[in-house]
Formats: structure tokens, C-alpha cells, sequence
């Protein structure tokens, strides 16, 4: 997707080989005509695919993920890292391995909000390892709903996440896949 690519080259900061940074526009200030249009392009690409719910991850897939569920026409649900006092009935809960910032996490989401057979369309910021998406898938599979796919805003495509879930069988599209960090550069896969 140019538009991103071109965001991401005006504003992304490369932090090491591995981390780019885009708070300007996506984890922390949120561009929303971006993310917009970052909506419009995975509802378009899933058109097709029958999608009931989106779901997400708290808390940087949220923008790109309500904007998707708006051009789609259906609700998003975004999945919780953290304990809340309401949500305490009846909940799917996986551990997620975060090795960027190694740690664990714990994410839930409530049963009542995904139906058996329903098919779920997963949106996330970043896709780098994979673990958050995979855990969201397992969560998905668990309820007894179908992942239709999931839609990745930057694909760090020299970590093995893409490849990950491709092998696992998920349909992954990413609207912008990154090949290299290396010499402070940002390199997108199609270059
Ligand atoms: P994985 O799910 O693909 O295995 O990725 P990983 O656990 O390694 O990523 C952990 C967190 O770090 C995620 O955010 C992910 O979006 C973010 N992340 C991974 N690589 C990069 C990167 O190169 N740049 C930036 N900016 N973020 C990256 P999170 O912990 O869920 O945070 P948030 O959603 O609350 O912002």
C-alpha cells in the first residue's frame, strides 16, 4: 500500500536491525486518514470472505482494526491484555510470548462475543514473530469461529511470523512488508 509505505518512510525511525518506530502514526499519535484508508484496503481485499467480527489485540491494532470493522460493516473486538473489573464471566484465555519484549502475556476475550462458525477477520499493528496472532487465532478456534484471515498493517518480513502463520495454514495480508532494517534503512520486500 503506497500510502503507508510512503508514512513510513517519511516518518518511521529505525531503532536497531530489528524495531521501527512509528508513533506518529500508529502506536501512539494515529494518523485516522490513514487509518482509514488502511481500513478501506482490508475490507476491500476480504470483500468476499463472508467476515463477521474483526478482532484485535489492545492496544496499537485497535485504530486499524475499528476502521476496518466500520468499512466492513461489522463489530471489532479488541482482545485484553489486562484484568478488567467487568469483564469477568466466561472468558477464552491464552498466554502470548512476546519476544521483542520478552515477556508474557495473558489475553482474553469473552466467549459471548464470537459465535461458532462466525468467521473472524484478525488485524494487528505489527507482525513479527507471529505470537500475537497466533494466540488470537487460537482464541478464534476455540469459540468455535473460523479465521477468514489476518491483516497485518508492517510485516517485518525478515522475522519468521509471516511464514509462521502461512505454514499454519492462515491467510495473511500485509499492507506493508518490511525485508531489511539494516544501515538505518527501511527496505520494502517488493524493492
Ligand atoms: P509477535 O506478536 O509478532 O510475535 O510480535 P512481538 O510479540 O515480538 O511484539 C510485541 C509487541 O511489540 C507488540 O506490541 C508489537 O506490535 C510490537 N512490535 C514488534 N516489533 C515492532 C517494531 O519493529 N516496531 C514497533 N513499533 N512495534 C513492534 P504490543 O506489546 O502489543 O504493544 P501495543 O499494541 O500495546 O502498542
Amino acid at each position: 500500500m503506497k500510502a503507508l509505505q510512503d508514512k513510513i518512510r517519511q516518518e518511521g525511525t529505525v531503532l536497531s536491525d530489528r524495531v521501527l518506530k512509528v508513533d506518529s502514526f500508529l502506536n501512539h499519535q494515529v494518523d485516522p486518514e490513514l487509518m482509514a484508508a488502511i481500513g478501506q484496503e482490508f475490507a476491500a481485499r476480504y470483500a468476499e470472505a463472508g467476515v463477521g467480527k474483526v478482532l484485535t489485540l489492545e492496544s496499537s491494532g485497535i485504530a486499524p482494526a475499528v476502521m476496518t470493522a466500520l468499512a466492513l460493516k461489522v463489530p471489532m473486538i479488541f482482545a485484553r491484555k489486562q484484568k478488567s473489573l467487568t469483564l469477568n464471566e466466561d472468558l477464552i484465555v491464552k498466554t502470548v510470548y512476546s519476544f521483542t519484549k520478552e515477556q508474557k502475556n495473558e489475553v482474553a476475550v469473552s466467549k459471548k462475543f464470537l459465535s461458532p462458525g462466525e468467521k473472524v477477520l484478525i488485524i494487528d499493528d505489527f507482525l513479527a514473530y507471529g505470537e500475537a496472532a497466533l494466540g488470537m487465532a487460537q482464541i478464534v478456534e476455540a469459540s468455535g469461529a473460523v479465521v477468514a484471515g489476518i491483516g497485518i498493517v508492517i510485516e517485518k518480513s525478515f522475522q519468521n511470523g509471516a511464514d509462521k502463520l502461512r505454514e499454519a495454514g492462515y491467510r495473511v495480508d500485509s499492507l506493508a512488508r518490511i525485508a531489511s532494517l539494516a544501515d538505518k534503512q527501511v527496505t520494502f520486500l517488493e524493492e
